[in-house]
């Protein structure tokens, strides 16, 4: 049945079912939407059966339509594997490598890659940078190449290399009082106003684990879905909070924002660089990941943290 089905009608229906909208897909593909209706419907009459069920506005997938999903995807890795296999065999790395990266990992992922993109300009990179919760969700679907994490979603098994310290300090604006103060203990952080990541975070989930286990309960202000935004709102004095100490590594000279020194601070992490567990790793995967762990420490050591040495 599916015999008349074209490759473009999968590259087409997989990016409706990614984005649960027509019009995202169509964005996204550069087509206009009349046209990605049209090739879903398509492929709708090869399969015959709905792929979709439209509730209201929302779109759902039916069982067929998760199950050609899944084909998709798979029929897409294959042919990616292919493209890179083949292209290695003439002598060149070339292919796409997907990477999805935890939100502080954009503090050095892309500083890497541009060495990276100069010695292989074959390859192709898509970059997605997102929260913890978000990376995990990925991972089980298997939407990309390596992941860089900098805490390991739990119920899934993975290959997990540790590339590069990250620990999470508290930050205050340079004028608050404590940044006084020595071996602060944790309990005085109560008393002040909390800005805190958003629930799915990682660095979020870090934090409360700490003040749980000392049974302290913080004062949250606000909840803030990004690094930087928090960073504005410590230095706009609207509270304290706890970051990875490499998002200061931008931070003019001289910063706005100080490190407090905490009992129980640094909370001590690593960046690692997982997959699932028996991936087959693509060659440009492959190439990246030896890269990274050969000299993206090194790399990484001098750029994003040479700021940041005591
Ligand atoms: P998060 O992760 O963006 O989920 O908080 C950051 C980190 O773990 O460094």
């Amino acid at each position: 049945m599916l015999k008349q089905a074209t490759l473009h009608q999968l590259k087409v229906f997989e990016a409706v079912a990614r984005h649960n909208s027509f019009t995202r897909a169509a964005e996204e593909l550069f087509l206009t939407q009349p046209t990605v209706s049209m090739q879903v419907k398509q492929l709708t009459k090869a399969v015959g059966t709905p792929l979709f069920e439209q509730v209201g506005k929302r779109l759902f997938l039916t069982q067929a339509g998760e199950e050609l999903v899944k084909t998709c995807r798979s029929i897409f890795d294959d042919l990616d594997q292919f493209e890179m296999t083949v292209a290695d065999l003439k002598g060149v790395k070339q292919g796409r490598l997907r990477l999805a990266v935890i939100t502080t990992a954009k503090y050095f992922v892309p500083r890497l890659l541009g060495p990276f993109c100069q010695r292989y300009p074959g390859i192709d990179i898509s970059l997605q940078v997102t929260n913890h919760e978000q990376i995990t969700g990925r991972l089980n679907e298997n939407l990309d190449d390596l992941y860089i994490v900098s805490q390991v979603p739990e119920n899934v098994e993975v290959s997990c290399h540790p590339v590069l310290e990250n620990p999470l300090v508290v930050l205050a604006p340079i004028d608050h009082p404590l940044t006084q103060e020595k071996n602060i203990p944790l309990k005085r952080l109560a008393d002040e106003p909390f800005i805190m990541r958003e629930p799915g975070s990682g660095t979020r989930q870090a934090v409360q684990e700490l003040f749980e286990e000392h049974d302290i309960h913080l004062k949250v202000r606000l909840d803030l879905g990004s690094n930087e935004a928090i960073k504005q709102a410590i230095a706009g004095g609207l509270g304290i909070s706890v970051l990875s100490r490499h998002t200061l590594a931008l931070e003019g000279s001289p910063s706005q924002l100080a490190i407090l020194d905490v009992e129980n601070f640094p909370i001590r992490r690593h960046w690692c660089v997982i997959y699932p567990n028996g991936k087959q790793l693509s060659v440009v995967a492959r190439t990246f990941f030896e890269y990274l762990l050969q000299e993206g420490k090194q790399l990484a050591n001098k750029t994003a943290v040479q700021k940041l040495v005591d």
